[in-house]
C-alpha cells in the first residue's frame, strides 16, 4: 500500500500542518515592520522543528508561502523569499544531523532559478534522513492542485470511488505522497483554511491558537497535541462500545 493509501487512523506518527499566521501583527504590535515579524517566525520555525519528533510527530507540514501571497507587496515577498534561502543555506546541516527530511511542495516555476537549485540540493541532502520528514509549502496553492489533478483524472471514467480517490490523492501532491494531516494548528486568532491542504485535511482535527507565530514555542505544539490527543476522531464512525 502506498502512503498517500493511508488513511490517518492508520498510520503510526503524526501528521501536524501548521499555518504560521501573525508575523505582521506581532511586528506591528512592538512598533516594528512586518517583516521584522517574519524573522522572527524563522526562529519559530526551527524550534517547532526542533521539537516535533519528541512529540511523536512524523511529518510537519509549515505554510510558508501561498500563492496567493505574490499579492503582497514586492519588497516582503522579496524578504519572504530571502528567509528561506536563508534557512535552506544555514539550516540543512543541522537537519540532516538531526534526521531530518525536507520536502518543498507547491509551484516551482515561479521562484527564482537559484532558490530552486538551493531546495533540489537540500532536498537531496535529506533524502534519506527518517526522524521527522519536514515539508515547506511555498507557492502552495490546493485549489490548484485540485484543480490539475481533476484534469488528470478526468479522463479515467472507468475507475471506482477508491482507485479515483487514489488517483486524485497522488495528484494532489508536487512531490512525494504523505499521509493525511491528523491536526492542523493555525496560529494568530484567524479561523480559515486559507487554501491549505484541503484534499489531505478531510479528517483533520483543527487546533486555532490566538497565539502569534512568533510567539510559538515547543510548549504550544505539546498543548495543541495534548488537545488533539483528547478529542474522539470517528472518521464517520459511531465511537466505540456505544
Ligand atoms: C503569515 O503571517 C505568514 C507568512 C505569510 C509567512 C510565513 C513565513 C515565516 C514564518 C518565516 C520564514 C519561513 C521559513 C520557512 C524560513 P502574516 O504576515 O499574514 O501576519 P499577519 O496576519 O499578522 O499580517
Amino acid at each position: 500500500m502506498t502512503q498517500s493509501a493511508l488513511r490517518a487512523d492508520e498510520q503510526d506518527g503524526l501528521h501536524v500542518a501548521i499555518i504560521m499566521d501573525g508575523n505582521g501583527r506581532w511586528a506591528r504590535e512592538r512598533g516594528r515592520r512586518r517583516e521584522s515579524g517574519h524573522r522572527e517566525g524563522a526562529k519559530a520555525v526551527r524550534r517547532v522543528v526542533e521539537a516535533s519528533p519528541d512529540l511523536g510527530i512524523d511529518v510537519l507540514t509549515l505554510y510558508a508561502f501561498s500563492s496567493d501571497n505574490w499579492q503582497r507587496p514586492q519588497r516582503e515577498v522579496q524578504l519572504l523569499m530571502k528567509l528561506f534561502r536563508r534557512y535552506l543555506k544555514s539550516e540543512i546541516a543541522e537537519l540532516k544531523a538531526e534526521g531530518v527530511r525536507l520536502q518543498v511542495i507547491g509551484r516551482r516555476d515561479r521562484l527564482a532559478p537559484d532558490l530552486v537549485r538551493l531546495i533540489e540540493e537540500s532536498e537531496e541532502a535529506t533524502q534519506i534522513c527518517r526522524r521527522l520528514s519536514l515539508r515547506l509549502a511555498v507557492d502552495y496553492s490546493s485549489r490548484d492542485l485540485l484543480v490539475s489533478a481533476v484534469r488528470a483524472a478526468a479522463a479515467r471514467t472507468d475507475l471506482d470511488r477508491a482507485s479515483l480517490s487514489l488517483l486524485l490523492g497522488q495528484a494532489m501532491h508536487t512531490e512525494e505522497p504523505a499521509p493525511d494531516v491528523d491536526l492542523l494548528i493555525r496560529t494568530g486568532g484567524e479561523k480559515r483554511l486559507s487554501d491549505f491542504l484541503l484534499w489531505e485535511c478531510a479528517y483533520a482535527e483543527l487546533v486555532f491558537t490566538d497565539r502569534m507565530w512568533p510567539d510559538f514555542q515547543g510548549d504550544a505544539l505539546a498543548q495543541a497535541i495534548s488537545e488533539y490527543s483528547s478529542r474522539n476522531r470517528r472518521f464517520g464512525r459511531v465511537a466505540e462500545a456505544s
